[in-house]
């Protein structure tokens, strides 16, 4: 109980004078609806998400699309047949696999939405005029995987042709744990924010930032520390981390200074915050 008491008055203390904590609905809102799903992404905006977070893939056909895997999950995705890897999938042929019906044994909360199909990048950045509410974009493409997707500068020229078509610039940020797309959209186009995503890397986070080129850090969640968040704060940077679903780490996340929470359920972190003054 007074340990309870010790934790929330430093927060109140907080809520007094920290600008908004963004809430970014990871995967939409995976602990409620299937993830990167526009049933997700439209709770997420109804939920008062600041940003969508979601993940792109890239069809034989070179339509940016939105899925976790390059390789279609069966835990979570229900095969036509054929082909699993998306870069050698049309539209046409992704768009027969069912990513609604099975329920992500991770997330009992979790409703199934049957027939739910992986949406375009362009879908999702369609529900921009529903609000003000910004989008996070991950380039999921990795070295080792090269047959996975286009070179790093072409899926770069795939995304800003993406985001122009919708004169969305001001609304987005790019993030990769991969820096080399991040680099490519530097060069293409310098005035779009980008986010080093990293889960391992003990180095502080401006030198993470510097080796990447980009003016925002996405640590995993046990990698924020106060002092970390303030020195990342004295060099210009803004951390957002991931991927935290318990109140707990919420509130770990919000002492230690961060400047957007990237969770799975939204609605709840929002209700959090709402709680403790801070929205
Ligand atoms: O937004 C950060 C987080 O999405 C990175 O991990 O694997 O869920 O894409 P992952
Ligand atoms: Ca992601």
């Amino acid at each position: 109980m007074v340990r309870k008491l010790m934790l929330f008055v430093p927060l109140m203390a907080i809520a007094a004078t920290t600008p908004r904590i963004a809430v970014h609905g990871h995967r939409g809102a995976r602990a409620v609806l299937p993830e990167n799903t526009m049933p997700a992404f439209e709770h997420a905006i109804e939920a008062g998400a600041d940003f969508l977070e979601l993940d792109l893939a890239v069809t034989k056909d070179d339509v940016l699309v939105v899925s976790h895997d390059p390789v279609l999950n069966p835990a979570i995705c229900r095969s036509p047949g054929g082909a699993t890897v998306i870069r050698e999938l049309t539209l046409a042929e992704l768009r027969r696999w069912d990513c609604g019906s099975i329920r992500n044994a991770e997330f009992p909360k979790q409703r199934p939405v049957p027939g739910t199909r992986i949406p375009t990048l362009d879908e999702v950045l369609s529900l921009a005029p529903r609000g003000s509410f910004q989008f996070n974009i991950e380039t999921k493409i990795s070295p080792d995987k090269p047959q996975y997707t286009p070179s790093p500068e072409r899926f770069a020229e795939l995304l800003l042709a993406g985001i122009r078509k919708r004169r969305l610039e001001d609304r987005v940020m790019v993030q990769s744990f991969d820096y080399r797309t991040l680099q490519a959209m530097k060069r293409l186009a310098p005035g779009i924010r980008l986010s080093a995503l990293f889960g391992e890397d003990a180095r502080d986070f401006a030198a993470i930032a510097r080796n990447a080129g980009t003016d925002m850090v996405s640590p995993h969640q046990r990698l924020v520390t106060p002092e970390k968040v303030a020195a990342a704060h004295a060099g210009g940077l803004t951390v957002h981390a991931w991927t935290a679903n318990k109140p707990e780490e919420w509130d770990r996340l919000i002492s230690a200074g961060v400047d957007g929470i990237i969770t799975d359920d939204p609605a709840e972190l929002v209700r959090h915050l709402r709680q403790r003054g801070l929205r």
